[in-house]
């Protein structure tokens, strides 16, 4: 197999805590040297990484592939290119396709499907419920035995906290993560956010109070249960109060928040309509503010891209009829890069949230999530000031729901490296 060597590029890698210029070799797959200048030897490829960050490639926990069933949206070969267009090299992908994967042929088909492709390492999520009704618990011993990594009925939560426990303890025998969409259906029957932007455009909302009850109840159960459990796409502040009230008392309890809720507010629905419709919804600054806060003191864990495509004829439907959801891996990097130019995290924060902890939250690290000498090199290079503008012809997902569209977006990856192999090259 090809050798690569990175020179003269920024590694980050929090891991190791390193920060600074170094070389990377790599060979067989594999990290094979770190050190301050490591001399090309005329047998391998050589990345000029000068202004470059390189660091470990990002792991989202959290991204909708559409495949089977809505491969008109998305589908894992369309996904696979924009997750290595954002730098992502291992991706979660949420069952609520059609039908769902809540069996083992469905995850065999998903990882099937991307190994062919060859670009990603999809690890399935399969559904916590048959068809995702709430109901019946899936066959975990078979979803675990055909490659699943994780349960969650995203898009909705349990309301049966009895059988939400039960598979709470018989995921944790397993060792498969429950996650959770944790917004309870009968508060969040609306289409935005319950407050200003919903009072004014007299639509029904979504309140605080369905993602609130619904974190309280989860980590009570995980605490009760001694189970892992990860709380998807954080929005509201009262939810990150609970988090950091658990997280003190030792609960295994972790969330992420999607890059979306970082840059927007409710009043983004106002200026995009059905673009900025989202589940859990789009709420106020103080509440953007919180979660900002949260994830740079490591009160949220980490980013989930929630990378939700549909088409342009779904999104040009009205408000109430719309569905949820926004692109996401495209501008996940330029989101943190936001964060980063403003001060408000650092830049060994940045590569943490969107690698090493997600990382080690899917029990993926020491392998993933670091650049150490041995590790499987997956690797990302990025530009923390070119300026690019996310348009049509640069987007490789199927579908283009995004706020961001057209506009001006700041952070770019050139190299997406997963196994040694390249799998994106990004062009300036
Ligand atoms: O906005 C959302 N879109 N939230 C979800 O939970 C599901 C997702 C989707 O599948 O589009
Ligand atoms: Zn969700």
């Amino acid at each position: 197999m090809e050798k690569l060597l990175i020179k003269g590029g920024f590694v980050v890698d929090p891991s190791q805590k390193l920060e600074g210029l170094a070389d990377i070799l790599i060979e067989k797959g594999k990290i094979s040297k770190i050190e301050r200048n490591i001399p090309p030897s005329g047998d391998e490829e050589v990345i000029d990484a000068r202004s470059m960050v390189v660091a470990p490639a990002f792991v989202d926990p959290h991204a909708h592939l559409r495949d089977p069933g809505q491969t008109y949206k998305e589908d894992i070969e369309s996904g696979s290119r924009a997750a290595v267009f954002g730098g992502f090299t291992t991706v979660v992908s949420m069952p609520n396709t059609s039908p769902t994967t809540d069996n083992p042929a469905i995850v065999e088909y998903q990882i099937q499907k991307a190994q062919k492709v060859g670009l990603i390492r999809l690890l399935p999520a399969g559904t916590i419920t048959v068809g995702r009704k709430g109901e019946k618990l899936t066959d975990f011993n078979a979803l675990k035995k055909a490659g699943a990594v994780a349960l969650t009925d995203d898009g909705t939560t349990l309301t049966d906290e009895s059988l939400l426990k039960t598979a709470l303890y018989w995921a944790s025998d397993l060792g498969l993560l429950v996650m959770d969409h944790a917004e309870l259906p009968s508060l969040s029957r609306g289409h935005l956010n319950e407050g200003k932007v919903s009072s004014l455009l007299g639509l029904a909302g979504r309140s605080r109070s369905a993602e609130a009850i619904a974190v309280a109840r989860d980590g009570f159960l995980a605490q009760e249960t001694d189970a892992k459990i990860h709380i998807q796409h954080v929005s509201a502040k009262e939810s990150v109060d609970l988090l950091s009230l658990f997280k003190e008392k030792g609960v295994n309890i972790t969330s992420e928040v999607n890059p979306n809720h970082l840059l927007l507010t409710e009043e983004a629905v106002l200026k995009y309509g059905p673009l900025a419709k989202v589940n859990p919804p789009l709420r106020t600054k103080e509440d953007r503010k919180a979660l900002i806060q949260a994830l740079a003191e490591g009160i949220i864990d980490c980013i989930g891209t929630d990378h939700a495509p549909h088409a342009s004829w779904e999104k040009e439907k009205p408000l109430d009829q719309a569905p949820p959801g926004m692109l996401g891996f495209q501008i996940a990097l330029p989101a943190l890069v936001k964060l980063y130019n403003e001060g408000l995290i650092t830049l060994k924060r940045l590569v943490e949230v969107l690698s090493t902890t997600p990382a080690k939250i899917l029990n993926l690290y020491p392998e993933l999530g670091t650049l150490k000498v041995g590790t499987t090199a997956d690797v990302v290079i990025f530009d923390l000031k070119h300026e690019w503008v996310f348009d049509e012809k640069i987007n490789p997902s199927k579908s283009s729901n995004s706020p961001f569209m057209g506009r001006k977006l700041v952070g770019k990856v050139f190299y997406t490296i997963k196994e040694g192999k390249i799998v994106y090259r990004g062009k300036s």
